[in-house]
């Protein structure tokens, strides 16, 4: 048995060329692929988390959060764009790490990667229910919204102490999601790409309309003097200074998740070796720069203590209609764009779902049924049901807040595995062939990785220990069960 075996970049590279029954499409071109990593890219992370990260961590300084989670997403994407058109096939970092870091490794940043993919999709489906309410709210007024108790976790109480049970819109979404992507990937990114036009519009009338509705004294200071803050939870932490600045970059984070997804789509991409760092960096640059004007109009127009108590959910429709007399079309318009915009945020965070347990049960890690292709669509069906059960037990039964920094934890954690598989690789396979190269080896990865540790640091204890939990249980089933399935250890692959 050997932990640290590797899957050959030879194999890797046949199995990609396969064409035929029981093979995926390949019909995405780099445009499609930046549609996609937008589509996947701007949502709950800027929709919902920003305001969370203000209002619990970072204040107005919000805004160099979205600059530090950037510098570390641009270095990680860089070395994701060397192993994306080096290696173009369905899995991502997990794919990457089996022919760098070997099996062991490849099955942790794989497990790590249902807490992004799978995780995120529950925290955005959660974060659709909250402008669900909201929708509801401004165009049938206030006394339509859905009983609290039925679009909350069982963790969460009302101001007027109504118990959440489950959230059941968070639910309804998800099913309807998982069955668009049982149909197929080609319809998923048509539908996406209408999606993502709405949603950078609406991102930029934000910015455009709302930037006369800053008032200068919510900026004052842009970081706060450092104190104390309890959430809703009753959970205690330090606000303010750069700690909270760190803190709310880990935060938001979760903002910039999802231009990787875009390599897990590799194997269904024309020309992969160019395509795919068109798509990953492109994605990135456009959202880095939306996202710093976006956080701080946001933080300007309304004082960040108020997304602790009025503006707390749907923090965005909240501050337009709050603050900019005159633009209640505008609300209500963000609302029916946010709702369209999650619901392509979490259709790819289930593609990308399926794809890596896809390839890992292609290698035998998990169980087959798992890669089992549907006879006329061509999708991973039985993957797409059973992640709608997994998934939505989180959505339904936990706390945003609670899945959206566990699965900014997780794709940290992989996006550090990620940087210093470059390395790794450079040194392991010096020879292969690098249609796309990570600038300036071994600096870039090496900053990769610390900006990303810096996040993780930021997170907090609670995190750290559910990201250590998750990767526990993922040793369990790892020992008692991958390893005597694994391809590679049996000589098949
Ligand atoms: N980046 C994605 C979002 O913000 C996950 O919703």
């Amino acid at each position: 048995m050997n932990l640290f075996a590797k899957k050959s970049l030879k194999t890797l590279l046949s199995e990609a060329s396969e064409e035929g029954q029981g093979t995926l499409r390949r019909h995405l071109s780099a445009g499609n692929l930046i549609l996609l990593g937008i589509g996947a890219i701007i949502g709950a992370g800027l929709f919902v988390r920003t305001a969370a990260a203000a209002a619990e961590h970072a204040g107005p300084g919000v805004t160099y959060s979205f600059i530090i989670g950037a510098i570390g997403c641009a270095f990680a994407g860089l070395c994701y764009a060397e192993f994306a058109s080096m290696i173009p096939i369905s899995g991502s970092a997990y794919t990457y790490s089996y022919a760098t870091m070997g099996e062991f490794i490849a099955w942790i940043i794989g497990w790590d990667l249902v807490l992004e993919y799978a995780l995120g999709a529950a925290t955005v489906s959660i974060a659709w229910s909250e402008y669900l309410n909201k929708l509801l709210e401004q165009f049938l007024g206030p006394g339509s919204v859905i009983p609290y108790q039925w679009c909350h976790s069982p963790f969460q109480t009302s101001p007027d102490g109504v118990a959440g049970i489950m959230n059941l819109p968070a639910l309804l979404i998800l099913l309807i999601l998982t069955l668009i992507l049982i149909r197929g990937i080609q319809e998923s990114a048509t539908v996406n790409g209408i999606i993502v036009a709405v949603k950078v519009v609406i991102v930029l009338l934000f910015i455009a309309l709302g930037w006369s509705f800053i008032n200068p004294v919510n900026h004052d200071p842009m970081i706060p003097a450092v104190s104390t803050y309890t959430n809703a939870l009753g959970n205690t932490h330090s606000f303010g200074g750069w700690g909270g600045i760190l803190a709310g970059a880990g935060v938001v984070f979760f903002a910039f998740i999802g231009f990787d997804a875009v390599s897990t789509a590799a194997q269904e991409t024309k020309n992969p070796n160019r395509d795919m760092p068109i798509g990953i960096m492109g994605s990135l640059a456009i959202c880095t720069v939306l996202y710093i004007l976006f956080s701080y109009v946001l933080t300007g127009m309304a004082n960040y203590t108020e997304f602790r108590t009025e503006g707390a959910e749907a923090s965005v429709a909240y501050a337009i209609s709050t603050y900019m007399t005159g633009y209640g079309w505008l609300a209500k318009l963000v609302t029916v764009a946010i709702l369209f915009g999650f619901s392509s945020v979490i259709l790819v965070m289930l593609l990308g779902q399926s794809r890596v347990f896809y390839s890992m049960a292609k290698d035998g890690l998990v169980p087959k049924v798992f890669s089992e292709i549907h006879p006329k669509y061509r999708t991973p069906w039985k993957s797409n049901w059973l992640f709608l059960g997994f998934v939505g037990v989180f959505a339904a039964f936990v706390p945003g807040s609670i899945v959206g920094d566990m699965t900014s934890i997780g794709t940290l954690f992989a996006f550090a595995l990620v940087s210093i598989g470059v390395i790794v690789m450079r040194k392991s396979d010096p020879n292969a062939e690098r249609p796309f190269k990570t600038p300036l080896v071994p600096l870039v990865p090496i900053l990769g990785a610390v900006v990303c540790g810096l996040m993780i640091f930021g997170l907090g204890l609670e995190n750290w220990v559910r990201l250590i939990i998750w990767l526990a249980i993922g040793l369990v089933i790892y020992f008692t069960y991958s390893r005597y399935n694994s391809k590679v250890q049996k000589g098949e692959s």
